[in-house]
C-alpha cells in the first residue's frame, strides 16, 4: 500500500509512521495543503467529526485512488452512547465519500457514557466493515487498560500528546505492552518547542528543520507522528526523514527535554459544549 516505513496493526494492516494532521486549517489551504501531501507521497490522514472538514477532505480524496490511503476519523464524546456512535460513524463515512474507515478512534474519554457500550458500537461498525480498525484518543493508562479488558476487538491505537516535551514514558511503556500503537498528537506541540535552544542547535548540526529534528526523534520512539501543516513547503518537509539520522547522542539530548508541558492536553474539560455535550 505505500512506500513509508509502517506499523503493523493486530488486523494486519499496515499504517504509515507519519500522517497529515488536518485540525484547525482554513478549507482553502487544506484543500491545497492535503493534494500536496498525497502528491508528495503521505498516504496516511488523520481527521475527526470535530475537526469539522470532513467534507472538503473528502472532495479531495476522491481524486486519489481511496485504497492507496489509510483514512482515520474519530467519534465525539458526545456521540458515544450506542445510537449515537453508529451515526457519528455513518456520517462521517457520507461526508468523507467513502464507506470505510481504516481507523476509527474514540476522540476523548467521556465519563458520563459507558465505554462497553461505546466498544459495542464500535464493534457493530467493524462487523459491518465500515471501519477496519478501531482504538482511542486521549485516553489514560488506566482508561485504557480498561478498554482493553472489554473490547471484542483489538484496540489498536492511542492518539495522544507527544513530543520531546510532554513524553508520558508510563502510558507510552504500557501502549508498548498492550500491543497499541501510539500515534503523536501535536507532535510539533504546536511550534512551542522550536524555542528550545537543544532543538534548534540540532536543527543547526544536521542542517534540518527544528520540525524535521522534533519528528525525526518522535519516529525514532516508535511512534507514529501526525504533523499539521497548512505551508506546501512544510508539508514537503515533514516527510523527507527516512534517509538521514539523528545520532543516538542527540537523540538522547532530546529525550532528556521532557517536562511534562502539554500544549493541548491539559486535562481541562467543558462538559457543556459541543465535544461533550453533559447536560444535567
Ligand atoms: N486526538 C486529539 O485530541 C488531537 C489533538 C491535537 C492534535 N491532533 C492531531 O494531530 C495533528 C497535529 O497537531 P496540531 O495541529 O495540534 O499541532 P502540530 O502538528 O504539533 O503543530 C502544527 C503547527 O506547526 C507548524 N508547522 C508544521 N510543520 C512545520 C514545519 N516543517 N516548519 C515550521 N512549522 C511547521 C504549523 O504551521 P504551518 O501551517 O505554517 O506549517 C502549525 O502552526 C492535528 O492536526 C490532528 O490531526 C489530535
Amino acid at each position: 500500500m505505500s512506500t513509508f516505513p509502517t506499523k503493523t496493526l493486530p488486523s494486519g494492516d499496515e499504517l504509515p509512521v507519519v500522517g497529515y494532521g488536518t485540525w484547525d486549517i482554513g478549507d482553502e489551504q487544506l484543500e491545497e495543503g492535503l493534494r500536496t501531501a498525497l502528491d508528495a507521497g503521505y498516504t496516511h490522514v488523520d481527521t475527526a467529526e470535530g475537526y469539522h472538514n470532513e467534507n472538503v477532505i473528502g472532495d479531495v480524496l476522491a481524486e486519489y485512488d481511496r485504497d492507496e490511503v489509510f483514512l482515520t476519523s474519530k467519534v465525539l464524546p458526545k456521540h458515544l452512547n450506542y445510537e449515537s456512535l453508529i451515526a457519528a460513524c455513518e456520517d462521517s463515512l457520507a461526508r468523507l465519500g467513502t464507506d470505510y474507515l481504516d481507523l476509527y478512534l474514540i476522540h476523548w474519554p467521556n465519563p458520563a457514557i459507558s465505554l462497553r457500550e461505546s466498544l459495542d458500537a464500535m464493534a457493530t461498525l467493524h462487523d459491518r466493515g465500515l471501519i477496519k480498525n478501531i482504538g482511542v484518543s486521549n485516553f489514560s493508562r488506566y482508561q485504557l487498560s480498561t478498554a482493553h479488558h472489554i473490547s471484542d476487538v483489538p484496540i489498536a491505537v492511542n492518539q495522544i500528546e507527544f513530543h520531546p516535551w510532554l513524553q508520558r514514558p508510563e502510558l507510552v511503556e504500557f501502549c508498548r505492552e498492550t500491543d497499541t500503537v501510539v500515534e503523536a498528537a501535536a507532535p510539533l506541540a504546536r511550534t512551542e518547542i522550536f524555542e528550545d535552544d537543544v532543538v534548534s542547535d540540532l536543527a543547526e548540526k544536521y542542517d534540518r528543520s527544528v520540525a524535521q529534528i522534533v519528528l525525526k526523534w518522535a519516529l525514532e520512539q516508535g511512534v507514529v507522528a501526525l504533523p499539521k501543516s497548512s505551508s506546501p513547503a512544510h508539508v514537503q518537509e515533514n516527510i523527507d526523514l527516512f534517509d538521514w539520522d539523528l545520532d543516538d547522542a542527540d537523540l538522547d539530548a532530546l529525550t532528556d527535554r521532557d517536562r511534562g508541558h502539554a500544549v493541548y492536553d491539559t486535562r481541562e474539560r467543558d462538559w457543556t459544549g459541543d465535544v461533550y455535550g453533559i447536560e444535567r
